[in-house]
């Protein structure tokens, strides 16, 4: 996944690539490195682990070059360690190359490049792009000003995969090259200097005008100036974006962690994401949206396709639109969905939810269904993300920037979007308008009790503090409450590294309840009112085997019978997720942090999984 970062101007480069790389630690934390060019040479400083090894490494301070690209790595072929870090050198040390993606074919090209003499130091893929650069730049008999130009965009044309790839060259030390392809990487523009990012809120601090740069275009970086091409290095002209994120808005603001911090963001959030679409009184409004009651009536099927917690997003979605809309609606992992042949065709939509929007299983279930002829429709929680720009419709999340790993108020916010989503489909085919009423009347009043049932953390404090020692926690709930269960249980395993499972409760007792012995902790949602007294007897069975119990409810239960209950603030089953998810998001960093462990980083994970 990594981060890359880059700059060009007048300043000291390497102080900024280093702050850029610290907001981009989230995409992989496995090596950390930087390349300038000092006196027309090519400087490299890299090390294994954390950014902090990197600016701790004797002679950085040293640095004054005013070029440079720096890499946070997501190891993917060849181990963390410092010889495979970015950036790295072709043979001759004319080129750096900072990469975030995978190169398919590096097998075929190390094979091509060894036979013409090239030697690898590393067991990266990474390792083939300066080499088989330098391969083209030495064949060219040409010394104009195009010529690092043509060698890369050469280079390129053999690659297959995906990159997101910056480039020095010694022999033109007022240039950068970058490129893409399904991997992000914005341009930010500011006064004679430019800089380079994995993603916007990185280098918010430094500009908020940004070029987007598309799949398979080339950008020469100077100074004052940026020049974009297409493949076959014919010029391209692109128009700046503004974006109005605020810059503090990605810091912590004075909360421990960011996750923290984003878990109560998320009555804002929740705010801006209705009042951008809604407004109690009147219908939905989707201006970006045409859809009219003849072709709605024609779609046959929604799949909504998604990873990790948007996909859980997408269960809430389902039972809305189904329910509301009355269309069949099924939810996909995508990277299930694209290799198992979907029945998709020009009757069907597929919605993918996406906070990045540059997951890359998404973005190529995304792919698939628009080669079938399907509509596609984006949800996503970055403005010009890559599924956003290559569905037919996108809407928004405003959530605003999303930095810890384990996703909170992102999710959040696209459970309620999708909601208002259903509410309009079904607002166009004229459905039940007193339940559509009632539904809009409950969801203006949501953001107040987010408030509420955020003002709960204390008890569940003290509840993760017995039972954050666990071996394994069970998550249990019947309709939409299994949905919230199974994202609870995500929610735990990430932060936590507690092995914890998510079940139907009327399911465990074909199987799991085995699983049940004296003191496991089993965590229940009981919020769907016509569900409460079944899912109250699965509960009583696992403790009747000695289960302590953590209920999250909305209902009058008899609070005798359980550990620890969470009374939540009573709302529409459509939306009740939103509530009950809270004190589970809490659950989870409580524990997370009374074992000691990185909250905004866990282990093995990234942010943004760019890579399939
Ligand atoms: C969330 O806590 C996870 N880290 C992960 O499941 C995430 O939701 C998933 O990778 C999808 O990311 P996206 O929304 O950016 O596509
Ligand atoms: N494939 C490259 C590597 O393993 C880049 C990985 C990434 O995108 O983080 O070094």
């Amino acid at each position: 996944m990594c981060g890359i970062v880059g700059y060009i101007g007048n300043q000291k480069a390497s102080p900024i690539l280093i702050n850029g790389l610290i907001r981009l630690e989230y995409r992989g934390y496995d090596s950390a490195g930087i390349s300038t060019i000092e006196k027309n040479e090519l400087s490299i400083m890299k090390d294994k682990g954390r950014v902090k090894n990197l600016y701790q490494l004797e002679g950085i301070d040293d640095l004054t070059g005013t070029i440079g690209i720096a890499h946070t790595r997501w190891a993917t072929h060849g181990k963390p360690a410092k010889e495979n870090s970015h950036p790295h050198l072709d043979n001759s040390k004319t080129f750096s190359v900072v990469h975030n993606g995978i190169i398919e074919n590096y097998n075929e090209l190390r094979k091509f490049l060894t036979e013409h003499g090239y030697t690898f130091y590393s067991q990266t893929d990474t390792e083939v792009i300066p080499n088989l650069v330098h391969y083209y730049y030495n064949k060219d008999e040409n010394s104009d000003s195009l010529k690092f130009l043509r060698a890369v965009k050469n280079a390129c044309t053999d690659l297959k995969g995906s990159y997101a790839i910056e480039i020095l060259c010694k022999d033109y030390p007022d240039n950068m090259i970058v490129t893409r392809k399904d991997s992000p990487l914005v341009i930010g523009k500011g006064e004679n200097e430019n800089y380079i990012s994995s993603d916007i809120p990185a280098i918010l601090s430094f500009t908020r005008n940004f070029y987007l740069l598309d799949d398979l275009e080339l950008a020469v970086l100077e100074r004052t100036q940026v020049s974009f091409y297409n493949l076959d290095l014919k010029p391209i002209s692109k128009d700046t974006k503004t974006i109005e994120w605020n810059a503090t808005s990605a810091e912590k603001d004075g909360y421990e962690d960011f996750m923290l911090k984003e878990i109560y963001e998320q009555p804002t959030a929740i705010r801006e994401t209705i009042g951008a679409k809604f407004n109690e009184a009147s219908k939905c409004e989707f201006d970006e949206l045409n859809f009219t009651k003849d072709s709605l009536s024609n779609i046959s099927k929604i799949y909504i396709v998604a990873c990790g917690t948007a996909m859980h997003a997408g269960l809430v979605g389902k039972n809305a639109i189904e329910k509301l809309c009355k269309i069949t609606t099924e939810v996909d992992v995508a990277s299930e969905f694209r290799y198992r042949n979907p029945l998709v065709d020009s009757h069907t939509l597929c919605i993918f939810i996406s906070q990045s929007g540059e997951t890359a299983d998404t973005i190529a279930a995304l792919k698939l269904c628009k080669e079938k002829g399907a509509k596609t429709l984006a949800i996503s929680n970055v403005i010009g993300s890559s599924i956003t720009r290559e569905a037919d419709y996108s809407i928004y999340t405003h959530a605003g920037p999303e930095i810890a790993v384990a996703s909170t108020k992102a999710y959040t916010s696209q459970v309620m979007l999708i909601v208002i989503l259903a509410i309009y489909f079904a607002e166009i085919l004229e459905m039940d308008t007193d339940l559509l009423n009632t539904l809009k009347k409950d969801i203006m009043e949501l953001p107040a009790k987010i408030e509420e049932t955020l003002k709960l953390s204390e008890n569940i404090l003290d509840f993760s503090k017995k039972t954050y020692q666990e071996k394994d926690i069970f998550f249990l709930g019947r309709g939409i409450d299994e949905t919230v269960a199974k994202e609870g249980s995500l929610k735990l395993k990430e932060i936590s590294y507690i092995h914890s499972e998510s079940y139907p409760a009327g399911e465990l007792k074909h199987g799991p309840i085995a699983l049940i012995e004296n003191d496991i902790t089993v965590v229940s949602i009981i919020t769907d009112p016509n569900l409460v007294e079944k899912t109250v007897s699965n509960i009583q069975e696992v403790i009747t085997r000695g289960a302590k119990t953590l209920i999250i409810t909305n209902q009058n239960l008899d609070e005798n019978m359980f550990d620890l209950t969470i009374r939540i603030p009573e709302t529409n089953p459509f939306i009740s997720p939103i509530l009950s998810i809270i004190p589970l998001q809490l659950f989870s960093y409580y524990i997370s942090k009374e074992k000691g462990l990185d909250v905004d980083k866990p282990r093995n994970l990234a942010k943004s999984v760019t890579v399939e």
